[in-house]
């Protein structure tokens, strides 16, 4: 009998379009030459303009890992070790900041956030004020284990006085939401493409102001790594720029089908694209409500994206993902941490996801 097809509605890696799936199986070819640079640029023109830095001080790159490689970029090529960043941290992937910073051997100053709850810009001034020595601070945009999204851009305004640069964590929202890395005076924003752009896993958009530069540029001794270097990155994408414009062999196949997924985001628009993804997120608040299943999060701080929710008195969450996935073939995140049998996460990050599939889950959920 054949199997049932499964609904993959996990916070990322989505769905992805057939046509974007379909650039895989196409013939593989060079990551340089003139057909290849044309194609590259145009990826990271489109890749600009959702970060919103068109023709702005910033550069823009496409690495070749997860999104944790960007992650890892921004604070490797930055800072050296022993030096500070104060991580703002209300969630899992906070935590996760801290352990990447702490492999880069850097001193770390946390700044405790409630796990559901806002991170304060005011409670990061006031440590930044006590550690003007920092060198940075970094949070994370969308906390992918609460769904809460945090003020980037409240606190970019008490980091941009300072000398620290401003790092960004938006895997999970970058595509998802309007961004404007400027106006948020954000330095280095760390993304992937397996969530809000509906591609593939496997690449890493970052981008780089020019206050970053400054950052990177200082002349030290450390010894990071080449692969992780932005400084690297930058010279392939200028001085091999009109034949050669990365450092690694890039995924081919995977950057081709990147670019159907940026291309139909084009044709939709962005504004439209994310106004679609509120939408979907209204939608599912509502129909979780009307199941008695209320939302982790406060409207007031919707995430578009991504929605969690509490499993109904007396059941754990991993029944409802475990009923989901067994009787409905719709696959959900469950919680994570501490919230591991306190909530499920429902992913709507998807290009493809439509109202039908919100509507699939509400009535699956209604019958628990
Ligand atoms: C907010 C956030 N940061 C970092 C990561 C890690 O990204 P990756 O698995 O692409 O390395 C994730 C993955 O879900 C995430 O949601």
């Amino acid at each position: 009998m054949e199997q049932a097809r499964m609904k993959l509605m996990i916070p990322g890696p989505v769905e992805v379009d057939p046509s974007v799936l379909a650039a895989l199986s196409e013939p593989v070819e060079p990551h340089y030459g003139d057909a290849w640079v044309k194609k590259y640029a145009r990826v990271i023109d489109i890749l600009k303009q959702v970060f919103n830095v068109a023709g702005k001080d910033y550069d823009v790159y496409l690495m070749v890992g997860s999104g944790t490689c960007a992650i890892d970029a921004s604070m490797s090529s930055s800072l050296m070790a022993g030096e500070k960043i104060i991580i703002g941290n209300n969630g899992f992937f906070g935590d996760r900041l801290v352990e990447v910073a702490q492999n880069a051997g850097l001193k770390v100053v946390e700044v405790k956030g409630e796990w559901g709850k806002l991170l304060d810009p005011q409670a990061i001034k006031e440590v930044l004020d006590a550690n003007p020595d920092a060198k940075a601070v970094a949070v994370v945009h969308g906390e992918t284990s609460t769904t809460v999204l945090n003020p980037v851009k409240e606190i970019g305004a008490v980091v941009a006085p300072s000398d620290a640069i401003f790092l960004v964590d938006a895997v999970s929202s970058f595509g998802g939401m309007p961004f404007d890395l400027e106006d948020w005076q954000v330095d280095i924003c760390a993304s992937a493409t397996q969530k809000c752009l509906g591609a593939l896993p496997g690449l890493a958009p970052i981008a780089v102001s020019t206050k970053a530069w400054k950052t990177i540029d200082r002349s030290f001794d450390k010894g990071h790594s080449w692969y992780t270097n932005l400084q690297n990155w930058r010279k392939y994408g200028t001085e091999w720029a009109d034949w050669h414009p990365s450092p690694v062999t890039m995924p081919t196949n995977n950057v081709n089908a990147l670019l159907v997924a940026l291309e139909q985001l084009m044709d939709e628009g962005i504004e439209n694209r994310m106004q679609r993804y509120r939408s979907l997120a209204l939608r599912l608040r509502k129909g979780l409500r009307e199941a008695g299943m209320e939302p982790f999060t406060p409207d007031d701080i919707l995430n578009p994206v991504l929605t969690a929710a509490h499993a109904p008195v007396g059941h754990k969450s991993s029944e409802i993902t475990q009923y989901l996935l067994n009787e409905h073939h719709i696959q959900i995140g469950g919680g994570l941490g501490h919230l591991k049998d306190v909530v499920f996460r429902i992913g709507h990050m998807s290009p493809v996801v439509t109202d039908a599939d919100i509507d699939r889950v509400v009535t699956a959920l209604k019958a628990f």
